[in-house]
């Protein structure tokens, strides 16, 4: 068993436990929801004052070319791109995932209704976060032209439901809910030798795992800033575009900032060449500029020591809640294979709302997920092995003497 004492040995051999200075962490806090909303980089305040105060109060309009806001989705999509495997010129910090989504599936069908006319489904997981699921949805029902969603679950797997019909496959990489990771590499080469395009969901990757876009031979991917990569409460997301696809078609949303000439206020759309043409409109500055905070941070850490932390993270969670919180009714739903695993832990338990809520009231904040399911980012960039031991102390106290059955832990109108 691991003691607390060879945890906290663990945190001084640490490569990585220095970058915890460069985050403000609230006091009494063990954060395991760097997986839902990242924490606040410490030059996070300076550059937001500095955007409001200098950029915004004193250089006005004359801040669009002066202070590099025009630039900036163009600019921070190079920063991200290393993390991502993606090369410059492929990737833009712009707008929502659901919006970026809904852009790479009207190009990808574009696509292949002009190379497979036939193919009219789109291929994606029941167990997807849900508004991926509803924008596929969204644009079937936009395009009015027969196309179907098919989900792979246990009783259809991705091989089968990669048929000849199959126009796009659109997964997350990794699993908002069990952590479950996918062969990249693999599952693309599969989806391309069968004749589909893929579109990856990097929102519980992108600097929490290794991605190799271009290595992998993706077509497209979007993703989210405001997890791993710490950019702010509902920061802009990100799409990356496989230089081959950038100027075969529009994408819809063809908004000013995709013209090739934004500022001739022409009548007329004419894409911008690249990525650019993924632009829609006017980006939120304030918010955009703070997501290069967190990047310039990640982008320090090198990734093979943040992902070997990362597995170390999860394992020994894993471990502590098997060995000390045995007796309990709690189900692991994450994978034990280090190759199939992501940056966070899943347990279900029957009572899981209010055994998160209890852990949230001693300073454990980690998140709920339907069906009963505890969820638990594990964030090496600021966690170390004692906060896991710790964590998982609370969660056997809590558990051992059931105080989270307490009504002002359960949801409103539920049973105990
Ligand atoms: C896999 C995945 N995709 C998308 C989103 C959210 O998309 P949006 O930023 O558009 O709300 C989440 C949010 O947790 C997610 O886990």
């Amino acid at each position: 068993m691991h003691s607390r004492e060879d945890c906290l040995q663990a945190d001084q051999r640490d490569p990585l436990a220095p970058f915890r200075r460069q985050f403000d962490l609230p006091e009494g806090v063990i954060y395991l929801d760097g997986n839902s909303l990242g924490v606040l980089p410490a030059t996070a305040q300076a550059r937001s004052a500095e955007a409001i105060a200098r950029e915004w109060g004193q250089g006005l309009v004359r801040s669009w070319n002066d202070a590099g806001w025009f630039e900036l989705p163009t600019r921070l999509g190079d920063k991200l791109a290393p993390l991502i495997g993606a090369a410059p010129g492929e990737t833009v910090v712009t707008d929502t995932t659901s919006l970026n989504l809904f852009k790479a599936l009207a190009a990808a069908l574009r696509i292949q209704q002009r190379e497979q006319p036939k193919r009219r489904v789109i291929v994606s997981e029941r167990d997807n976060f849900p508004t991926d699921l509803y924008m596929a949805e969204g644009m079937i029902e936009f395009l009015q032209q027969g196309y179907q969603l098919r989900l792979i679950d246990e009783d259809l797997p991705l091989e089968q439901a990669l048929d000849d019909d199959a126009a796009v496959l659109m997964l997350s990489h990794v699993n908002y809910r069990t952590g479950h990771l996918y062969d990249m590499a693999d599952v693309t080469r599969k989806a391309r030798e069968r004749g589909a395009l893929t579109i990856w969901d990097l929102a519980h990757s992108a600097g929490a795992v290794p991605v190799a876009l271009n290595e992998a031979g993706a077509d497209f991917a979007v993703g989210c800033t405001y997890k791993y990569l710490n950019g702010g409460p509902g920061s802009p997301a990100f799409i990356w575009v496989a230089r081959r696809h950038q100027d075969q078609f529009w994408q819809p949303l063809s908004g000013w900032w995709g013209h090739a000439r934004p500022f001739e206020m022409e009548t007329g759309y004419q894409p911008a060449q690249g990525i650019r043409r993924y632009l829609c409109g006017t980006q939120p500055i304030v918010s955009l500029a703070l997501v290069e905070c967190g990047l310039d941070i990640a982008r320090q850490a090198d990734m093979a020591a943040l992902r070997q932390k990362s597995l170390a993270l999860t394992d020994l969670f894993i471990q502590l809640v098997n060995e000390r919180c045995g007796e309990h009714p709690l189900t692991l739903i994450t994978p034990l294979e280090h190759a199939r695993r992501g940056s966070h832990v899943s347990f279900r338990h029957p009572q899981g709302y209010a055994v998160m809520q209890a852990l949230i009231a001693r300073g454990v904040i980690g998140d709920y997920r339907e069906p009963e399911v505890l969820r638990f980012g594990l964030t090496p960039l600021y966690l170390g092995y004692a906060d896991v031991w710790d964590a998982v102390d609370i969660l056997k106290q809590i558990l051992d003497s059931a105080s989270w059955d307490q009504p002002r832990f359960h949801r409103r109108g539920a049973v105990t």
